[in-house]
């Protein structure tokens, strides 16, 4: 019976359009870029108009990689969710396609929250999280929609395929989905008597889901809500990731409103069990130390590389850009790998040195002096040649009255490494001891900064807000070899893509009623 619905079922929607594509209208009638440029990054992910927040589903599916985000497209603020859609043949130059899912239905009628992407059968599926409020109370179930072009998707006929939480609870959500042998698996965030929790649920077959095991719970310190879990195996050991709601700061430790870390171990597919994992503040590492940054996901390359990318985002933060119409963007997409003692790394791909067109400066600069970044849009490799004095490289623009500055600081006395965005709360810092010379990987985009220092033992990623051209001054103690790049636009509209949405799918819809 199942079989026979599913097999009815998979034949129609290879066939037959969703029934409302004012969505895929309003995308093809966009004008190009036609809202404001100012703060706009060039080869980041930002939304076309509206809002963005976290990456929710990332995978390579018929020769393309396809990113999809958390996107309000009627405002620059958060709103009812959609799911953004982009498409990449090479991990660098990036087309936004029309948002994949539109919150209209009974069971995800105020929100289409995050979830996980996979490829089974030949259809590019999406599991997410369907968001209803009724009574005051939220109500959060798990669905599937299903494409066989990776462009339009349909949602699946018999959602919800969780409709209920194991536990009386609210919060419900996020699911990662991936295969093991001939098991589905499915892990979800959520909470129980005020704690984060994750649970895994299990299926033969994607559509039928049973409750298996709480995997992992807080024990007081790590929060009263989990979310956005991702799962994965890099370099010979299981990684979990998690967003967590409601741990304290503890000193540099966990200044943003909410976290992004991850804790290693070992999973056991024999009794879907985690080995050796305990969860608590002192094994739960963040991921990225800086101010901007959350709910992470991975995907695995043809090549076996495990590839990460996240928002470059924070609850509560003020958006500058939000009265322009748009707000926020995803990280660039970085290589995750592990060492052999359980420290993360974490490194730009090496795909982006695609994005250099010039080179700007390559010289050593001793303390004191500067330059002009010229550009808003830049890379810099810097290098010293010892690590026994601090070195400092400050990024500052404004008048001679009021100088903002981005400060980033190592300090060879404490063995760390710290960024300075000023205002309250502006100081982030991690332990940091590398052995022969300072290495800092910098990207900067417009608004944005990502710092990756050494191997990517430490990345801080945050926004900034230059109000004019932006100057290199060297301070510290150690002289500096700088290159700098100019970059250029890898992320935007394809004028194709929208023509051939037109006269494909539009027309048919248009023909067929
Ligand atoms: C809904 O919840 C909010 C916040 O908990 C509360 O202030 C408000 O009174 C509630 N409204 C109703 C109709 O129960
Ligand atoms: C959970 O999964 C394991 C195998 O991975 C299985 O042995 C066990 O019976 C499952 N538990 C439930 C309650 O389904
Ligand atoms: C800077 O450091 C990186 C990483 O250690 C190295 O690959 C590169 O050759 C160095 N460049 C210079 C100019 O020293």
């Amino acid at each position: 019976m199942e079989v026979l619905i599913l097999l009815v079922w998979l034949t129609m929607a290879s066939t037959e359009l969703p029934n409302d594509l004012s969505h895929l209208e309003e995308f093809v009638d966009q004008k190009r870029f036609g809202i404001r440029k100012k703060y706009r990054p060039l080869y980041h992910i930002s939304s076309p108009v509206g809002w963005l927040n976290n990456p929710s589903g990332f995978v390579f599916f018929k020769q393309q990689y396809h990113i999809f985000y958390q996107y309000h497209p009627y405002k620059g603020a958060w709103g009812s969710l959609h799911w953004g859609h982009a498409i990449s043949e090479n991990l660098v130059d990036w087309v936004h396609y029309p948002p994949t899912l539109i919150p209209k239905d009974m069971y995800d009628k105020h929100g289409c929250l995050s979830g996980s992407a996979i490829v089974h059968n030949g259809y590019l599926t999406l599991f997410y999280t369907g968001n209803v409020l009724s009574n005051n109370r939220t109500h959060q179930t798990q669905n599937i929609a299903i494409s066989s072009d990776g462009i339009i998707f349909q949602k699946y006929l018999y959602n919800p395929v969780i409709r209920k939480a194991p536990f009386k609870i609210t919060g419900f959500r996020n699911p990662k989905v991936w295969k093991f042998r001939n098991t589905w698996y499915m892990i979800l965030g959520t909470v129980y008597e005020q704690r984060g929790v994750l649970v895994l649920y299990t299926s033969p077959d994607i559509f039928n889901w049973k409750f298996n095991t709480t995997l992992l719970r807080s024990y007081g310190d790590m929060g009263y809500m989990w979310e956005n879990p991702d799962f994965f195996e890099v370099d010979g050991q299981y990684v979990l990731i998690l967003s967590a709601q409601g741990i304290q700061p503890d000193v540099h430790r966990f200044k943003n409103f909410y976290q992004t870390g991850y804790v290693v171990g070992s999973f056991n597919y024999g009794t879907s069990q985690f080995e050796d994992v305990e969860i608590s503040t002192a094994t739960f590492n963040e991921l990225d130390y800086g101010h901007d940054f959350y709910g992470a996901q991975t995907m695995q390359t043809l090549d076996g590389r495990r590839l990460l990318i996240a928002w470059l985002g924070m609850w509560e933060n003020d958006f500058e850009e939000s009265k322009a119409g748009w707000a926020s963007m995803l990280t660039i997409v970085r290589e995750v790998r592990m060492t052999f003692n359980g420290r993360l790394l974490m490194r730009p791909i090496s795909e982006l040195a695609e994005l250099r067109t010039e080179v700007l400066e390559s010289a050593w600069y001793t303390p004191g002096e500067a330059f002009q970044a010229g550009t808003k849009s830049f890379e810099l490799l810097v290098n010293s040649t010892s690590v026994s004095h601090d070195a400092v490289l400050i990024l500052e623009w404004g008048s001679s009255v009021r100088v903002q500055r981005y400060i980033i600081r190592y300090s060879s006395e404490f063995g760390s490494v710290s960024v300075d965005r000023g205002g309250t709360n502006g100081i982030r810092r991690a332990d940091w001891a590398p052995v022969h010379q300072i290495f800092w990987h910098i990207f900067v985009d417009s608004s944005s900064i990502e710092v990756f220092c050494g191997d990517g033992e430490v990345v801080f990623s945050s926004r900034i807000y230059p109000k004019r051209s932006i100057r290199i001054r060297i301070a510290g103690e150690m002289e500096l070899h700088i290159t700098q790049y100019k970059l250029r636009r890898s992320v935007g509209y394809d004028e194709k893509l929208r023509e051939y949405l037109r006269s494909n799918y539009l027309a048919k819809y248009n023909n067929d009623n």
